[in-house]
């Protein structure tokens, strides 16, 4: 069983609710966390936290991360130009510490992933697990190689060279299917769609980059945080409009 413990803006991720928790406020007793959501519960100070049962994003962020992952203003936007529900099915490459694919498992009916690391499958494998997910599969091989899964309704690119896969992904995408390739470097965007325009399966919808700008909103305080904002990657939006 795990709960979130909250008090004075931060979050504290209780794993074992079935054991006593200590944080910097001091120690809360094992019966208290079993406590309903909503409650309000004291440390052995005195200090007062209230308690719920983590969402999943709540665990999501506390998963563990290896590689570059997509960051979540992007995550919204393949989610939202696409359209993918809980008919869709979803072919992720790479997979990385799995993060995009336990994400979009969330709202689709099946993800099917591929990465080429061992070590990198390992961590996914373990994020899947930690997370009770059931509904991808995490399949080792390199999506530059022809893959034998088929009727994708959208696929997802993470990997340095998505140029290679695309005749690929033609062929395992349903007529009507998204490409989504988010890139770093738009250089990286450059080569793609020089062999995305050899394809008359293929039509652009949109390359974009989102930019999120945080705000500190504080009584008389009320203006942009001091912080630069940080480009992430550009993504790149196709359709397969023909067979
Ligand atoms: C930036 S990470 C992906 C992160 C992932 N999208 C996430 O949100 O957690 C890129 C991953 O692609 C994998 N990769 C590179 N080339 C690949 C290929 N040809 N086929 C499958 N996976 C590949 C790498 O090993 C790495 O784990």
């Amino acid at each position: 069983m795990q709960k979130i413990l909250f008090c004075e803006g931060k979050f504290f991720y209780v794993r074992d609710a079935t054991q006593d928790y200590h944080c910097q406020f001091g120690v809360i007793r094992k019966d208290d966390l079993k406590k309903k959501d909503g409650s309000v519960v004291s440390t052995n100070t005195g200090k007062e936290l209230s308690l719920f049962t983590p969402f999943f994003s709540d665990r999501f962020r506390k998963l563990k991360r290896v590689p570059q992952l997509i960051p979540l203003k992007d995550v919204g936007l393949i989610i939202a130009e696409t359209g993918i529900g809980k008919e869709s099915v979803v072919l992720d490459a790479g997979t990385g510490a799995g993060s995009l694919s336990i994400f979009l498992s969330n709202i689709v009916k099946k993800v099917v992933t591929y990465e080429i690391r061992d070590d990198f499958r390992k961590v996914a494998e373990q994020n899947l697990k930690e997370m009770d997910i059931k509904n991808v599969a995490l399949k080792k091989g390199s999506i530059y190689e022809e893959i034998k899964d088929k009727n994708f309704d959208l696929v997802t690119l993470d990997v340095p060279e998505p140029w290679l896969a695309v005749p690929n992904l033609i062929r395992a995408l349903k007529p009507g299917g998204y490409i989504v390739a988010y890139s770093p470097q738009i250089t990286q965007v450059q080569s793609f769609m020089k062999e995305v325009i050899k394809h008359k399966e293929l039509e652009l919808i949109k390359t974009s980059e989102i930019m999120e700008r945080l705000w500190r909103v504080e009584d008389l305080i009320v203006r942009p945080k001091q912080q630069p904002i940080v480009h992430s990657g550009f993504l790149t939006f196709l359709r397969k409009v023909r067979a």
